[in-house]
């Protein structure tokens, strides 16, 4: 996995040391209020760097000024590789909200799909509620092309009844976005 670089950040492959920084923030609720899983454990932060490190699909997200790991990037080539088509998903510790990093990691990582791994087109699913995160795309140049009704649920309510969400998808193609309307 290469390093990328932009203005005011780096982006790596995970290290085991990264599970503190991870603890920051899969710990809170807020964090991973629409994501398929649950709070983080301290073991479980620990474990799950270990297995970020061997993957090639997790980007940590790293401020330059002093490498303090503020975020993650998910990149995934789908099934069939024929379709030349990634997915793309972030989380970032709320301390680092509001200031443009998600945007600027995610736009990196488009452009490196695009320019270097062949990307045809890029995609990206959220649920509707979570308006930070479809706005986010939209600042992407992302293209909404889909509402799906009640097609998920990752977590159940108190009578371990599923709790079914909408999804938005969002897709952008090669020739939509290139470095030049950044
Ligand atoms: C989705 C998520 C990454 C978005 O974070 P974010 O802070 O809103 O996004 P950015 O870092 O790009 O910052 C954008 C905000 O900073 C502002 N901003 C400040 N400087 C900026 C700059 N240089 N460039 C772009 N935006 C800038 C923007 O105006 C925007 O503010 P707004 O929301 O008030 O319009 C974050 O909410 C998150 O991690 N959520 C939890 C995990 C999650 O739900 N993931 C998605 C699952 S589908």
């Amino acid at each position: 996995m290469k390093i990328l670089e932009t203005e005011r950040l780096i982006l790596r492959k995970f290290s085991c040391d990264d599970w503190k920084d991870l603890y920051e923030y899969l710990s809170q609720e807020t964090v991973v209020k629409y994501e398929p899983y649950e709070v983080y454990s301290k073991d479980a932060c620990k474990k799950e760097a270990i297995y970020r490190s061997q993957q090639d699909a997790f980007w940590a997200v790293c401020l330059k000024e002093n490498n303090k790991l503020i975020g993650n990037i998910y990149f995934q080539e789908q099934e069939p590789e024929e379709f030349l088509t990634w997915e793309i998903g972030y989380v970032f510790n709320p301390i680092y909200y509001g200031q443009g990093y998600a945007t600027e990691a995610c736009r990196e990582i488009l452009d490196y799909g695009f320019e270097q791994l062949n990307a045809r087109r890029i995609v990206a699913m959220c649920n509707p509620e979570n308006v930070a995160s479809w706005k986010l795309l939209e600042r992407l140049n992302m293209r909404r092309e889909g509402h799906l009704r009640k097609n998920i649920f990752f977590k159940c309510d108190e009578k371990r009844e599923p709790i079914w969400n909408d999804t938005y998808e969002y897709a952008v193609l090669a020739h939509e976005l290139t470095k030049s309307i950044h």
